[in-house]
């Protein structure tokens, strides 16, 4: 194996970013691909997502999505098990910290499994906080970690869960990264931010003397619309119109993500509701969305 290495990124909060990560990660995994998440963003959304996706997991027997004690109580031991893993430095942190104590030895990477083949590093609060000003020595502690460890042997996929905003989480994200797409919402003022996003990835890594002394060539896949409201005429011009604003310079995704009312308080992986007719609409764009960003690769 020899991982392809995927950051999820926009310089907006509120995208789908998290979501799509997750997802697409899963979708693979269920096709029996080995998927490694990386949560690179400080408010760690995704290891919260999927460390409350393993406990219900590992208690299956207890999957009932009406009963409220039972999904209290999944939290609490979700919540118990992250203390546990920031206590013992298992989150990306350890990546930044002045004296790295992973070990380069086998089995001894950051990496928490979910299910049979979908595995992450948990993301951390604190990284926000103890990442020091000057860090430009730190833009390949990704890169570093992933070959000291051997990760790339270990996956088929890599995804990234980048933050935000601009800062050495997003730039030591892409750094490691073959691939990128940009999961975005299909809003007017949205071109801002992909085109300073654009702007800051041929600064810092494109045309950045030392990235391109790694050889290495970032590329990107293409714009992925997210929480699309469906069947609405104006959602439509609204993205003929952004396709026209980036026409020759930006690819963007044939396939769609909606926008569900229900998604965040109902389950957390769109696998849990692939029976559910309901649903069928979001399973069948995880679907589609999962195989258009394989056949670009
Ligand atoms: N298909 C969807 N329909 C409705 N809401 C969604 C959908 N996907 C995600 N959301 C919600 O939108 C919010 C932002 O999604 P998230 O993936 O966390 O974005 P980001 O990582 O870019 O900040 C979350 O509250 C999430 O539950
Ligand atoms: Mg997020």
């Amino acid at each position: 194996m020899n991982a392809k290495v995927i950051s999820f990124v926009n310089m907006k909060g509120g995208v789908g970013k998290t979501t799509l990560t997750i997802n697409i990660g899963n979708e693979l995994a269920k096709k029996g691909k080995r998927v490694l998440i990386v949560d690179m963003d400080p408010q760690f959304n995704a290891t919260q997502s999927l460390l409350l996706y393993k406990t219900r997991l590992v208690n299956s027997g207890e999957a009932n999505f009406d009963n409220e004690e039972v999904l209290v109580n999944q939290e609490i031991k979700s919540t118990e098990y992250y203390k546990e893993l920031s206590n013992n430095k298992k989150t990306v942190l350890q990546l930044f910290e002045k004296t790295n104590i992973v070990e380069p030895l086998p089995n001894s990477g950051l990496d928490q499994k979910v299910s049979d083949n979908l595995y992450f590093i948990p993301g951390d609060l604190k990284v926000s906080k103890e990442i020091p000003g000057d860090n430009a020595n730190k833009v390949g502690v990704l890169t570093k970690h992933f070959a000291d460890n051997h990760i790339l042997e270990k996956y088929d996929y890599i995804f990234i869960d980048c933050p935000p905003t601009w800062s050495i989480l997003t730039h030591s994200s892409l750094f490691a990264s073959d691939y990128y797409v940009i999961p975005s919402k299909v809003d007017l003022y949205s071109s801002i931010g992909i085109k300073l996003l654009e702007e800051q990835i041929d600064e810092k890594i494109t045309n950045d003397t030392v990235y391109k002394m790694t050889g290495r060539k970032l590329k990107r896949l293409g714009v992925i619309f997210t929480l699309v409201h469906k069947k609405i005429k104006a959602e439509e011009d609204r993205m003929k119109y952004l396709k026209e604003e980036f026409r020759g310079d930006i690819e963007f995704f044939t396939s769609t993500f909606p926008h569900i009312p229900s998604i965040s308080t109902k389950f957390i992986m769109i696998d849990e509701v692939r029976e559910n007719s309901t649903y069928s609409e979001l399973v069948n764009s995880a679907e589609k969305i999962t195989d258009e960003l394989i056949s670009k690769i």
